[in-house]
């Protein structure tokens, strides 16, 4: 389905375009891209972007349900969402159940897959020339990223999400093993859940089967 909606291209990612409709709302294309190793490896995958955008809403709406405030306002049906403009954390905010990824190399001592004894919040800086750091909560404050209390708001949410998300896997026989959440501000200042919830962004598992972008990431073509 084509939507009307036009923008001016202000951004283009890895795995999106952003543009600029107005003061308030952005479009995000995602692209029929996979990529893997901040952008190292980069394959064309037809219906992808699709796909990726019908997660995210689907994803997000659900949230929506649960009282999460997001960003998302409206989908073309295929590679585009209408979504509002916010002013961006630059910080990743990962969340985990199992022992998986970047937790492996930092912390051999764990045996993969193993389950937490309660979920992990952890935070990293978006760069893709220092390769996504893990950073502290003081590194935050004190590079005046967030203040303590917006962080805290921020861990909040990012277990009340996992919750949400984690019970519905569960009801449908998948297992989540990590995400990656984006946040930002709006005009009035609230924390707003932004970016994308799809296969590139979560890990999730059925009978121990990868259903996410870990296959390509092992090397396995798009
Ligand atoms: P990475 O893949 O490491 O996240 P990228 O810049 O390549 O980096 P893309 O997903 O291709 O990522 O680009 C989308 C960009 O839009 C990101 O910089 C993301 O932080 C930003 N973004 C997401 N949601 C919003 C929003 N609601 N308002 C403004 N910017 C947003
Ligand atoms: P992580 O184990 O930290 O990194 P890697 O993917 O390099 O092994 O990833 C944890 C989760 O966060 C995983 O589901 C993928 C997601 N993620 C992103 O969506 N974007 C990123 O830039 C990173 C580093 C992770």
């Amino acid at each position: 389905m084509a939507s009307n909606w036009v923008g001016e291209l202000i951004y283009e990612g890895k795995a999106k375009r952003v543009y600029r409709v107005n003061d308030e709302l952005l479009i995000m294309e995602f692209k029929d891209e996979v990529t893997a190793f901040d952008g190292a490896r980069k394959e064309r995958a037809p219906g992808k972007g699709r796909l990726a955008a019908a997660q995210t809403v689907f994803l997000m709406r659900l949230l929506s349900k649960y009282g999460i405030r997001n960003h998302l306002v409206d989908w073309d049906g295929d590679r585009k969402i209408l979504v509002r403009g916010l002013r961006m954390i630059p910080i990743e905010v990962i969340v985990r159940n199992y022992a998986y990824g970047s937790f492996l190399k930092r912390m051999p001592l764990v045996k993969p897959m193993t389950r937490f004894s309660k979920p992990l919040v952890e935070f990293h800086l978006k760069s893709d020339e220092l390769h996504d750091p893990l950073i502290t909560t003081d590194d935050i404050i004190e590079a005046g990223l967030t203040r303590q209390e917006q962080l805290n708001e921020i861990m909040g949410i990012a277990l009340r999400i996992n919750e949400i998300l984690s019970n519905y896997m569960v009801s449908r026989g998948l297992t989540l093993v990590d995400f990656k959440l984006e946040f930002g501000f709006d005009k009035s200042g609230n924390l707003v859940l932004a970016d994308e919830m799809s296969g590139d962004t979560m890990r999730i598992l059925i009978n121990g089967r990868h259903l996410d972008k870990e296959l390509f990431r092992r090397g396995a073509s798009a």
